[in-house]
């Protein structure tokens, strides 16, 4: 691998603070003293974007850290309450979506059928015969946040899983981090479409201008994969991402394709095209389907990530829509 590509594997520095909040965590982080933070409250409702910022920096610490924070504070008892308050307030939030969705299942197969007629903006439709270059740059930009790591927050439940879940699961993971050639890495593919386009590939590059949605949806992606009691939503938000990406994969790699951006970043797309087509199978059927196997009582769960991953996607998509200043939205299910 060239030596440009250790910049997406390292730390990075802390992103600018959104409200007071995500300002004492930094503060905290900087100077190791989190203690302050132990009788801090939870922001108030109406401060989202402070909030999903926090949450977010004290998810890194499990993941790659910060540079210059020192990596003990990740099982800090100050941080991992103010963690523990903040996931709490979302989770909650997205139990309540869910029961206002009224989507019910009897099985995991019924994946199939939420993602088919779940109806919500397609940002890849749009993508694939509208959007400018520059809408897909700031796109792929945000999209940067996840796929810089892509697949690492499913990775914290592989070994909370029985053996026939666990064995399908490293399948998908083993392409999803290349099949054993860290050049075809997803995350390092994707790394390489954004350096062919101009833009940062540095981890957390783009982190100051992410828009809330999509720090939301990393968050969700966090709380579902550290909480071994969450599996169930962890598996079934995995199962709809893979059965609602191979399609959106194809018009988004087309529509880039029309506005001549260059190969390295279609070639993730394209990419997608086939890998997920599989990965759908494996996820819905043999994933979920050997999870509920073992714990039946974990269907509930396994739905509401299902229904909270489409979900994700129209809040970002909507969000682009409203930015955008788009009047109708190209409508279908799509978490590509
Ligand atoms: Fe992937
Ligand atoms: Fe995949």
């Amino acid at each position: 691998m060239p030596a440009r590509d250790a910049g997406y594997c390292g730390g990075m520095q802390m992103p600018p603070p959104r409200g007071t909040l995500s300002q004492r965590v930094r503060d905290a982080l900087a100077d190791s003293s989190t203690r302050p933070l132990a009788s801090r409250p939870a922001p108030a409702a109406d401060d989202h974007a402070d909030a999903m910022l926090s949450l977010w920096m004290l998810h890194e610490l499990h993941y790659r850290g910060f540079d210059g924070v020192d990596e003990r504070l990740e099982w800090d008892p100050a941080l991992l309450g103010l963690r523990r308050r903040l996931e709490d307030d979302l989770e909650q939030d997205l139990r309540a979506r869910f029961a206002r969705s009224g989507v019910r299942a009897e099985s995991a197969e019924e994946i199939f059928r939420i993602a088919e007629e779940h109806e919500g903006p397609s940002l890849a439709s749009y993508v694939h015969r509208h959007a400018t270059r520059e809408q897909v740059l700031e796109l792929l930009k945000a999209r940067s946040v996840y796929h810089l790591k892509e697949s690492d927050p499913v990775s914290w439940v592989i070994p909370r899983l029985g053996p026939v879940a666990k064995a399908a699961l490293m399948e998908l993971q083993y392409d999803e981090y290349g099949g054993g050639d860290p050049r075809r890495l997803h995350a390092h593919l994707f790394a390489l479409g954004l350096e062919a386009c101009g833009l940062d590939a540095e981890y957390g590059a783009y982190l100051p201008e992410t828009p809330t949605e999509v720090l939301e949806q990393n968050n969700v992606m966090s709380l579902f994969g550290l909480h071994r009691r969450l599996r169930g939503a962890a598996l079934g938000h995995l199962a709809a991402f893979e059965a609602t990406s191979s399609l959106p994969s194809r018009r988004l790699a087309q529509g880039m394709d029309r506005l001549d951006m260059p190969a390295e970043i279609q070639h993730y797309y394209r990419e997608h095209v086939e890998a997920d087509a599989v990965h759908e199978q494996l996820a819905v059927r043999t994933i979920c389907g050997a999870l509920l196997a073992e714990s039946p009582g974990l269907l509930d769960d396994v739905i509401l990530g299902a229904w909270t991953c489409l979900d994700q996607e129209d809040r970002i998509a909507q969000h682009f829509w409203d930015r955008w200043g788009l009047a109708a939205a190209p409508s279908s299910a799509g978490a590509a």
